[in-house]
């Protein structure tokens, strides 16, 4: 709900408020975002005071107290004073770099915001409202649109700027954040979350100290190693208690999320494309959109703001194929046969898959071109007909004969020298006019600011889906982006090739969700190198990590579900000793750890005995009867794998609280260890349920607070699973 009084604009959600205030001379000021509170006007909160060398506007005259160093700034501006992280910096024709933005207008709208081009949560007319505030800098008429949508159940609030040359002279865009949110103090600790190819999203926590933190990415994509989502929360927040907040940007490009304690003890968070190799330049009469931001504020700890954005996620951003129906388990051959496979192979997977109750078979790559290994082909995305005689239409039918679906593995936005469209159009793939291009995994990587590019590759993979019935997309991104120069943008324009880059690659993927609203895309690079929620938009799904190791899952997964929901995590059972760790794990704890998400296979089927077979079956099975819990409920994490390895515990529960199921995955075996007790939550403590059939009915509130005995396990790695039902 959208309250708006006297330039006051009150923005409520069921549980949180937001407030910003246009002040007497039209500086829109930040007042509030905390739990929910009435609509009274909240500027009182704001002390102004003479501060040494905290300028004054002029208008502000003889009044010393005044200064935009030191008020809390909605969209902060930059060379008028406030010193602080600007959300907006732009060099104006006279060479200056002034941006003094003032109050315009505001105007409420039913239902949420769209952005062209740009992925962004959507939502009916009645399930979240729309306020936009204009905002102009008199001199230049540089102008700036502020988009708030505003999600009452979910407590999600979505910003986005458009930057608008009112002006009759170019603009040069150098930083346009997404939003900016003051805080009235730095005792906030900022969680991020990091890692590395097969190692993604450790959690990180530190208090802020005076000032700039910052996380980024400056490889062209969300990166492995820093994540567009990060959490502000007051220091004793945990999982269950305290003030937090999650800010998650939608955008799969270089990015960079900061926080600076300032000088006051005050805390700025600024989020948007990364203001590294950006420079756009606005026309008279132009435009730029940023990407948008998602906050949620929870005033009860993690676990309740995880639960929001994954609702949200799920129900408001990505557009699932499925939605409705269950995602297809499947069987993908890339840790069973890398790059040596033929149809028959793949047949032969797909023969033992069936019986088991998977439903697709995902052929990976290496199924075009020259692609025997990762030195060649990839850009020639036409069958390789010594591996698959008569193509995906002779392939096809055989894996639909044993009654599996087939999705097929591409990675439309790179090219290897050799492959026959480098040799056609090698000014098709980023590198600079001189020099010798950057290699990662030996290919380089398209030029998606091109249209004849993305037509040409289209096409293509048009040819190769239409041929037959293919139901499932694998979208692989397999290199970090360098030698970023396009010959068809304009020397003086080449500081919008990043950007232009991301808008490209949305462009495609918008394309295949219009031509093909059937086809399941899952989103990855080498794993979860842009698992972000601009990604969520397109590919509902997204593989969670080149690292299939079980142990090493855990973690993964801990760290990505505090933004993003189980649902969303590509997850499969792959073979022992691990591909990526060389660790041994029970199938039964492997089966566990990859059920909690979009759950599949990654072995050769073929080769698994009987007594494998049945315990997959088993699982699978499992599988199919939690769907709904897995996918739908609220997931808890029970505890933190980084501070004990020994015991990793977490939960599904369904909203109505009548069903749970709790898993749990032990370290490697050690002797005498203490008896564990796992306290449960979620639960209703009113209600009794029986855990795993039991006789006896446990109570809910017995079992969060007193909590359930875990039976002692023996050997390494073991896991067990609880399904609670209320009586
Ligand atoms: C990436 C993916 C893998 C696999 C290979 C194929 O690394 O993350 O799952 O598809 O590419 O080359």
């Amino acid at each position: 709900m959208i309250h708006v009084e006297q330039n006051v604009f009150t923005l409520h959600t069921r549980r949180t408020t937001y407030q910003c205030k246009a002040d007497g001379h039209g500086v829109l000021l930040h007042t509030y975002y905390g739990p929910r509170v009435g609509d009274d006007d909240l500027s009182y909160l704001i002390r102004p005071a003479d501060r040494g060398f905290s300028p004054n506007p002029s208008e502000a005259g003889r009044d010393r107290n005044y200064s935009l160093d030191t008020l809390p700034q909605e969209y902060s501006t930059c060379g008028v004073g406030d010193y602080r992280l600007p959300a907006v910096v732009a060099e104006n024709a006279d060479g200056s770099q002034i941006v003094d933005l003032r109050f315009v207008r505001s105007e409420v709208r039913p239902g949420k915001y769209a952005l062209e081009g740009l992925p962004a949560f959507y939502a009916d007319a009645a399930e979240a409202d729309t306020l936009v505030l204009t905002l102009q800098d008199r001199t230049t008429r540089l102008t700036v649109e502020l988009y708030y949508g505003v999600f009452e159940e979910s407590d999600l609030i979505c910003r986005a700027a458009r930057i608008v040359n009112h002006g009759s002279a170019p603009v040069r865009l150098l930083r346009a954040c997404s939003a900016c949110l003051d805080f009235p103090s730095d005792a906030l600790d900022l969680i991020t979350f990091d890692g590395r190819h097969t190692m993604e999203r450790e959690p990180s926590r530190a208090p802020l100290r005076p000032g700039v933190q910052s996380v980024g990415s400056i490889r062209g994509a969300s990166s492995h190693q820093h994540n567009p989502f990060v959490m502000l929360c007051e220091p004793g927040a945990s999982e269950d208690y305290g003030l937090c907040y999650g800010a998650a940007l939608l955008y799969s490009g270089g990015f960079e999320a900061a926080a600076e304690a300032d000088q006051f003890h005050s805390a700025r968070l600024t989020l948007g494309v990364s203001p590294y190799h950006f420079c756009w330049t606005l026309e008279p009469g132009e435009a730029f959109t940023t990407p948008e931001a998602a906050f949620i504020c929870s005033p009860d700890g993690f676990a309740a703001m995880s639960h929001r954005f994954h609702r949200a996620i799920r129900r408001n951003l990505c557009r699932d194929p499925y939605s409705g129906r269950r995602r297809p388990l499947l069987v993908n051959n890339w840790e069973a046969t890398l790059f040596d496979f033929n149809a028959d192979k793949l047949v032969e997977i797909a023969q033992a898959a069936a019986p088991l109750g998977i439903d697709m078979l995902v052929m990976d790559d290496g199924w075009f071109g020259k692609r025997c290994s990762d030195f060649g082909g990839l850009g020639d995305w036409t069958v390789n007909e010594e591996k698959l005689p008569g193509g995906l239409e002779a392939l096809a039918p055989r894996i639909h004969a044993l009654g599996l679906d087939f999705g097929i593995w591409i990675e439309p936005e790179m090219v290897c020298e050799d492959s026959e469209l480098y040799a056609q159009h090698p000014d098709w793939a980023f590198r600079a006019p001189g020099r010798a291009p950057t290699r990662g995994r030996s290919q380089l990587v398209l030029d998606f600011t091109r249209e004849e590019v993305r037509d040409h590759i289209y096409r293509a993979l048009c040819k190769a889906i239409r041929s037959t019935d293919i139901r499932y997309l694998k979208w692989d991104f397999n290199r970090s982006l360098s030698d970023v120069w396009s010959a068809a943008i304009p020397p003086e324009r080449q500081g919008e090739v990043y950007h232009r880059y991301v808008l490209g690659l949305y462009d495609m993927l918008e394309r295949f969700h219009r031509d093909f609203p059937d086809l399941l895309i899952e989103g990855c690079s080498g794993g979860g190198g842009r698992f972000d929620a601009g990604m969520l938009y397109y590919t509902p799904q997204i593989w969670c990590s080149d690292n299939t190791d079980a142990i090493d899952r855990l973690r993964i997964h801990y760290g990505t579900s505090f933004c993003y929901p189980v649902s969303s995590m590509g997850s499969h059972v792959s073979a022992v000793p691990n591909d990526q760790t060389g660790r041994v794990t029970p199938l039964e704890t492997r089966g566990i750890v990859a059920m909690s998400g979009a759950f599949g296979y990654e072995l050769d089927l073929s080769r698994c005995t009987e007594d494998e077979r049945a315990i997959m079956a088993r699982q699978n099975a499992d599988y199919q009867r939690y769907y709904g819990l897995i996918h739908e409920g609220d997931y808890y994490r029970l505890t933190d794998p980084f501070a004990d390895p020994q015991y990793t515990a977490w939960a599904h529960v369904s909203a109505d609280k009548r069903e749970a199921l709790v898993s749990l995955v032990t370290g490697a075996a050690r002797s005498a260890l203490p008896f564990v007790t796992l306290r449960l939550k979620g639960l209703d403590g009113s209600l009794h349920y029986r855990v795993n059939g039991s006789q006896q009915a446990y109570s809910g509130s017995a079992l969060m607070h007193a909590g359930y005995p875990i039976p002692p396990m023996r050997g390494d790695y073991q896991a067990m699973q609880l399904h609670l039902v209320a009586e």
